[in-house]
């Protein structure tokens, strides 16, 4: 079979690590087209990665008949607009997280991507393409842990990262911090127990970065959730992580527990010196899940070659997206919220 040709949209933090793997890293595609409103995304995708169509206009590059598949790596409030125009369009859609900011357009959403089942919808939750998350998962789906009783996450940006975010969170909504970041955790939940949310509560807090109050944004915030089965989750998002980006699971079940990346240890390396024992840490998401945004844009390949539909769906989407904005109506209301499953 002659390969995918895909056209990307969006080459900022995120989108400059999907095309440079769609254009090295993938087997089986190739990175066509690029769409961003940066001129200089542009020149870099032509002269660093061989993109040979470049577009200002998302319309103008769904409907080039060369493309057959698009990856949408914008600012989540356009994700929706552009996954519904992309499929109209014929194309199959890899969309990051999340799929949306609001409850009415994810529906439609879905309603367009469930009446164009031959072609491929995915949603970017690469967590559960990260080895040691796929571990822990066949590790709780043979019972070594015994019933789920407890889910505790933490996912910490780097500090270092403020400045960039900042300016990411200024330039469009980015649906706060439980739509952002907890979204992962909120998949991992749901992932892990089979299980939907049920009730919420959220709170927060901005203390050293006064800048975050100008974007509306929260330094750390912290739910608390019963699941439909009486379980339970802790979550911790967070933007000023001084050691790095703190990605960390604990699963408790009621015959063992676990812990992925305890500590988000860079590599297997301890140095020891006059310090002490040192361990060095991942620094942000690209290094961290290096892996997994590789993994998962195979898979999207794939699964387009072998015409299946990859397991994170627009469902997945929208039932994330529901817990997560009740996190936020909790924060701002400071009532517990129940979920309309
Ligand atoms: P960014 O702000 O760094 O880059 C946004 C890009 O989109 C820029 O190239 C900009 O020119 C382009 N753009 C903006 N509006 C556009 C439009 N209407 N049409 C075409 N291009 C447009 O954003 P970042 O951090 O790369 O995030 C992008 C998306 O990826 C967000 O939805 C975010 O939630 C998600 N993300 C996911 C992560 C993960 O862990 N899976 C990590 C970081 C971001």
């Amino acid at each position: 079979m002659e390969n995918i040709k895909v056209g990307i949209v969006g080459l900022g933090r995120l989108g400059k690590v999907h095309a440079k793997n769609l254009a090295e890293n993938v087997q089986g595609c190739q990175l066509i087209a690029a769409c961003s409103f940066a001129q200089e995304e542009l020149d870099y995708a032509v002269t660093e990665l061989g993109v040979q169509e470049t577009y200002k206009n998302y319309e103008e590059m769904v409907k080039s008949p060369t493309i057959d598949a698009v990856f949408i790596v914008s600012p989540s409030g356009f994700h929706c607009e552009q996954i519904q125009l992309a499929m109209k369009h014929g194309k199959h859609v890899f969309s990051e997280k999340p799929i949306g900011l609001d409850l009415a357009e994810i529906q439609e959403t879905e309603r367009v991507i469930q009446s164009r089942p031959d072609q491929i919808f995915m949603l970017g939750f690469m967590r559960r393409y990260d080895d040691s998350y796929r571990y822990a998962k066949r590790l709780v789906d043979s019972g070594e842990l015994g019933e789920l009783t407890l889910i505790r996450c933490y996912s910490i940006d780097p500090s270092s990262g403020m400045e960039s975010f900042v300016k990411f969170a200024g330039a469009s909504d980015s649906g706060g911090i439980f739509m952002d970041m907890s979204i992962h955790d909120i998949d991992l939940v749901r992932w892990f127990t089979k299980k939907e949310v049920s009730k919420v509560w959220a709170i927060g807090k901005n203390a050293a970065y006064p800048e975050l109050d100008k974007v509306g944004e929260l330094e750390t915030g912290a739910a608390m959730m019963q699941l439909e089965n009486q379980a339970m989750a802790i979550l911790v998002a967070g933007r000023n992580c001084h050691h790095g980006y703190h990605v960390e699971t604990e699963l408790i079940g009621t015959k063992g527990m676990l812990r992925v990346a305890a500590a988000p240890e860079k590599n297997l390396v301890t140095i020891m010196d006059e310090t002490g024992v040192v361990r060095a840490c991942s620094q942000d998401f690209p290094e961290r899940f290096r892996e997994a945004f590789v993994n998962e844009a195979k898979e999207f390949i794939a699964c387009i070659k072998e015409k299946r539909q990859p397991q994170v769906s627009a469902y997945d989407g929208l039932q994330s997206t529901k817990v997560a904005l009740a996190c936020r109506k909790s924060f701002e209301t400071s009532e517990l919220i129940e979920i309309d499953n």
